[in-house]
């Protein structure tokens, strides 16, 4: 005991001087009611101002005027303020010179990592592999806690599909079931058991609360127009499973929906949020979105967009300089009643309480644990592994893996030595510079006189002076891995694309070295699709490994050479043009599905193009093969208080062992209203030695099959349902059974 405490040190004692204060250990909710009771209105609207600083303290920030707002007790929060000495420095002006020392709460963008940077979600998700997207975030926490943060605006949870949006970079995908599953994962990761007892976990944020990815033409920013049920069926599931696993915050999108802005949206922040799901923890806006209201035009000024976000349920400002000047003399008025303050004022002591900041209001700034625990070597293995877990192998003509032995290998292309390109966007305090590039990876696996490298091009401009040496380089090699996508600037917030065809040179590079007639294995390194028709018939193998993050190299050559079988699976469809989009696998089905012939031609389809994707979601190749059988439900009815057991046998059919992602979709034949031809309902991800076979059994109960029915109401409705089991969207074993 005395050793355990000796370790906690100076939490503890704070901890134990509070007790013997009030002489007995109160409850959360206890101390919050005692802190509100002491705060003038004033105070209690800073808790709701949040502020942005890139700088130092003693730098720039002094200008900004922010140190005598805190003084006053005028600021509860800040962002970008990282490090723990800087943290520290900032939380000894909160609490050393305000009145009611109340500690500020530190966030910051840790998307896909802090220091180590992982890949990006979209990548992650592509591993459908649940336990290490948590520990991802797990490790995340750890670095950001370290470094005196203790919230991180992530998850995002964001359904996108439409891949000209560039935020599609940072969600899991298309799917609201399998988005659903890494929400779960990624807010447990972040928040530990949800108690903030040990100072590895900081809060998340599910954001951009609602249908932000559905952004009219894929534009940032955009408005967005989605049904009631669209939201309720396909945007909305994320976020209702990061409040099931607790999340402590949300973000307010910036776009409007059904003509009202986010920040402002009763509807959501009110009605669904906290009425329907029973969400206790914050709401704050997303950068100055309380002041673009005005731009958006559905209030005048300032001062009524405060009153209009206030009522509707938004309770952090972030940067608009709107509830700061306006709130007060609001609640004054009586246009914001003091109970709405309370609640929101409540609501975010609550999470500092809950975070230990009062004990000690520098738990998380340690500069002795942040320099131990940043980029800590089994960090970086968890990020490698879980990039290699996050490539997808589109195509292969056995060219892949390498039979590395004696060859002579050509590494080309824009990206193959860019560590920014490695770690893509959104990074966090991650270092371009500490990441290990696909270029250092090989040359530490190859002899020199086995390995060239040559860039080629860049990723974007019309630079092609380095075509020729690219060229040459591939024709004095044995086998090509070529590097080609996007890089960190053409992926991630406001990168709305209207073409996703290679861009710059990139075809031109990828033409030349096709003519040097040696096999390529095309690595692709990309925040979403890009359009590869008519690049895949010049290439024998096709790696999608995304922005992989500080150890990217080092995974991908693990692909390449079969230290690692490939395992990632799409999670969006991808398209064959950008005239495709939007395209996903759970679309409704036409009254006219299917032309009976070349000339029949009033039916549902493209006069230029097969109206099928490039690749299905779920799709991903493996260096095994496995098969699929037996599919068997356990009866032929579910009731309506009852389970159905679906089982199938898989077999590791090929030479390798591998892990396969056993999906489960299912079609509700005849709804109140039409429904999708198909919908993810279960998935696991199970490794199998070569010949090796096993059942998987997914258990399916009607609340898996409910939807937003025709009279407004969430539920399943009884009839026959059809399953689907496979490795993709195109599964195609498949029963029946009725819902009774
Ligand atoms: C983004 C948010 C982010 C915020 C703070 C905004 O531009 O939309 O996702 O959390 O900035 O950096």
């Amino acid at each position: 005991m005395l050793s355990r405490i000796a370790r906690l040190g100076a939490p503890l004692l704070f901890l134990v001087s509070c007790v013997a204060v009030t002489g007995a250990t109160r409850s959360t909710e206890e101390r919050v009611r005692e802190l509100l009771a002491q705060m003038t209105l004033e105070e209690k609207v800073g808790q709701l101002v949040q502020y942005s600083s890139r700088d130092d303290m003693t730098g720039p920030a002094d200008k900004s005027s922010i140190t005598p707002k805190l003084k006053q007790g005028g600021v509860g929060s800040m962002l970008n303020v990282v490090g723990a000495e800087q943290t520290r420095r900032w939380q000894q002006i909160a609490v050393e010179s305000s009145r009611l020392r109340i500690p500020l709460l530190f966030g910051l963008d840790v998307i896909h990592g802090y220091r180590t940077i992982f890949p990006i979600p979209l990548a992650t998700a592509a591993s459908w592999d649940m336990a290490r997207i948590e520990e991802a975030e797990r490790i995340a926490a750890r670095e950001a806690a370290a470094a005196g943060l203790h919230w991180t605006f992530a998850p995002m949870v964001d359904i996108a599909r439409d891949p000209r949006w560039g935020r599609i970079a940072e969600g899991a995908g298309e799917d609201p079931f399998l988005g659903s599953a890494i929400a779960r994962a990624r807010v447990q990761g972040f928040q530990g058991d949800n108690s903030f007892a040990s100072t590895e976990s900081i809060l998340a944020c599910a954001k951009h609360f609602a249908a932000y990815g559905a952004a009219q033409a894929g534009r940032d920013y955009f408005t967005t127009d989605v049904t009631e049920r669209a939201l309720r069926e396909i945007y909305l599931p994320p976020f209702q499973a990061a409040v099931e696993a607790g999340v402590a915050t949300f973000m307010s999108g910036f776009n409007d929906l059904d003509g009202t802005p986010c920040s402002a949206n009763a509807f959501l922040m009110t009605q669904v949020l906290r009425g329907e799901w029973g969400f206790r923890g914050f709401v704050v806006s997303d950068w100055a979105s309380v002041k673009e209201m005005l731009r958006h035009g559905n209030t005048p000024d300032l001062r009524d967009a405060t009153r209009l976000a206030m009522n509707a349920g938004l309770d952090m400002d972030m940067q608009s300089e709107a509830y700061g000047p306006h709130l007060a003399e609001l609640v004054r008025s009586g246009a914001v009643p003091m109970a709405r303050l309370d609640e929101a004022v409540a609501a975010v002591l609550t999470m500092k309480f809950r975070l230990g900041l009062f004990d000690d209001p520098y738990r998380f700034s340690d500069p002795a644990r942040e320099k131990a625990t940043l980029l800590r070597p089994d960090h970086r293995a968890a990020a490698r592994d879980l990039a290699r877990r996050s490539c997808v192998l589109l195509k292969n003509d056995g060219t892949l893996p390498l039979r590395l032995p004696g060859a002579r290998v050509a590494l080309i292309g824009p990206g193959a030595d860019s560590g920014d390109t490695h770690i893509g966007t959104w990074h966090a305090r991650g270092q371009g510079g500490e990441a290990t590039t696909l270029r250092a990876a090989l040359a530490a696996l190859l002899p020199a006189d086995q390995f060239t490298f040559a860039a080629g091009c860049a990723f974007t401009g019309d630079d092609r002076s380095g075509l020729a040496a690219a060229k040459a380089a591939a024709q004095a090699a044995d086998v090509v891995v070529l590097t080609l996508g996007e890089d960190h600037t053409q992926s991630g917030e406001s990168t709305s694309r209207t073409s996703l065809e290679l861009s710059g040179p990139q075809l031109d590079l990828l033409r030349e070295v096709h003519a040097a007639g040696k096999p390529i294995v095309l690595v692709l390194l990309a925040g979403r699709p890009l359009m590869l028709e008519s690049v895949l018939p010049l290439v024998n193998s096709v790696v999608l490994a995304w922005h992989p993050g500080t150890e990217g190299g080092p995974a991908i050559a693990d692909v390449l050479t079969g230290a690692y079988n490939p395992s990632g699976k799409l999670p969006l469809t991808w398209p064959r043009s950008l005239g495709q989009v939007p395209i996903f696998y759970a679309h409704k089905m036409s009254g006219r599905p299917e032309p009976k012939g070349p000339h029949d031609r009033y039916w549902s389809r493209y006069i230029d193009s097969p109206t099928t994707p490039l690749f299905p979601f779920g799709f991903g190749l493996s260096y095994t093969t496995f098969g699929y059988e037996a599919l068997r439900l356990s009866a032929a009815t579910l009731r309506v208080d009852g389970s159905l057991d679906v089982t199938v046998r898989i077999t590791n059919s090929g030479p390798h062992a591998g892990e396969e992602v056993v999906q489960l979709y299912v079609r509700d034949l005849v709804g109140s209203v039409t429904r999708p031809v198909r919908e993810l309902k279960g998935f696991e991800k199970i490794a199998l030695g070569a010949g090796e076979s096993r059942d998987v059994k997914f258990t399916l109960r009607p609340a898996d099959l409910a939807f937003w029915r025709a009279d407004r109401t969430w539920g399943a409705e009884p009839g026959e349902f059809e399953v689907f089991v496979g490795s993709d969207a195109n599964a195609a074993l498949t029963a029946r059974f009725r819902l009774e």
